[in-house]
């Protein structure tokens, strides 16, 4: 259990009123959570303090050698007042996941839930609550030893910050447009795929970027041995329902194991459906988009929820999905994960936690 000691600010920012439209991850709220690590004393002095800059020297490991981990979920605010988390402990085990593979060091999972329900419930009045939008917890650890030499750090900071958010797209629930990537890949087998470290992502930006350029919100990356078997997309993992069926990547170590994928199959099983957890080649999709099986293909994610995607493209060929339209499996799972993330349907047991 944690002492968490309270330095509240003197000077809060006004709160984003319903009429703001909340773009993803531009306001921050007044507090975060801070506490630091050193090999002698663990996790040591944690604390909620005003959001402030923080103080690093110039030679902190994380700038050199980007030994730094983070973590997405969401707070909502239920009709009946409740402040609800949806599976905190399953993005606290990926954590300390992501921990192990770069050499971080534990946290206890008690703690993190501590520390991240104490933050939620500083800043609770920041939760909004208009439709589509809700309070986006940041949790990361970075490496703080000055230092310039490869090794793991013997010192960090663990630190939690909140941002009010609406749709992680522009596009909002409307389809997006997908590029499939075969110049650049993201990840390869044993290496930091699986693991939510911002290497990963500084590794995706020139695909980004060239598929903005061409007019498409985010990068499908394709294996990265072979170059044929889809792996997942930017910032979500995916999903196809071909001939009925639900198919999704399964996870072979350079995928990311998402929160809401595995919602959504346990979902999908739940209905009925068949859900297959297997390798599946682009040019397996495609050929399903050109003989009409492919139904439906949606991305999801913590920022995403489920994103409808209306364009694949690879090379010259564009397929459009479903006339472009959302697909009606991809709107009962958003309405179903969005309906038990705001408390409003029952969900399994154990997926939705009240901040108190
Ligand atoms: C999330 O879905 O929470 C993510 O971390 C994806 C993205 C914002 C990088």
């Amino acid at each position: 259990m944690l002492n968490i000691r309270y330095e509240k600010t003197t000077n809060p920012k006004p709160i984003p009123g319903p009429e703001n439209p909340l773009t993803f991850g531009t306001i921050f709220t007044d507090h975060m959570f801070v506490m630091d690590y050193s090999d002698d004393k663990g996790w040591y002095d944690p604390r909620i303090v005003p959001y402030a800059p923080i103080s690093l020297y110039p030679s902190a490991m994380v700038f050199h050698y980007g030994q730094e981990m983070f973590e997405g979920l969401k707070a909502y605010k239920a009709e009946d007042g409740r402040t609800l988390l949806f599976r905190p402990d399953k993005n606290i085990e990926r954590a300390n996941n992501t921990n192990a593979r770069i050499c971080i060091p534990q946290i206890p999972a008690e703690d993190f839930l501590q520390a991240i329900k104490a933050i939620v419930k500083t800043d609770e009045a920041w939760i909004p609550t208009k439709p589509g939008t809700s309070l986006y917890i940041r949790p990361f650890i970075i490496a703080t030893d000055p230092f310039l030499g490869v090794r793991p750090s013997h010192t960090y900071q663990f630190i939690i910050i909140l941002s009010p958010v609406g749709a992680y797209y522009p596009e909002g629930l409307n389809p997006v447009k997908i590029w499939i990537e075969d110049e650049y890949v993201r990840a390869v087998r044993g290496g930091l795929g699986e693991a939510k470290a911002g290497a990963n992502y500084v590794a995706s930006l020139k695909a980004q970027v060239k598929a903005h350029d061409a007019g498409y919100s985010q990068v499908l990356w394709l294996d990265g041995v072979e170059r044929k078997y889809i792996e997942e997309v930017g910032a979500m993992n995916i999903f196809f329902k071909i001939n009925g069926k639900v198919i999704t990547p399964m996870l072979n170590g350079s995928i990311l194991p998402g929160v809401t994928r595995r919602s959504c199959i346990e979902l999908c099983k739940e209905w009925g459906y068949e859900v297959e957890e297997r390798k599946i080649s682009a040019e397996e999709l495609f050929n399903a988009a050109l003989d009409g099986s492919l139904e439906e293909v949606w991305g999801t994610g913590t920022a995403a929820v489920i994103s409808p995607v209306g364009h694949l493209r690879q090379g010259d060929t564009d397929v459009e999905i479903n006339g472009g339209g959302i697909g009606e499996l991809s709107q009962k799972l958003y309405d179903t994960i969005t309906g038990i993330q705001l408390g409003k349907m029952e969900g399994p047991q154990g997926w939705v936690v009240e901040v108190e």
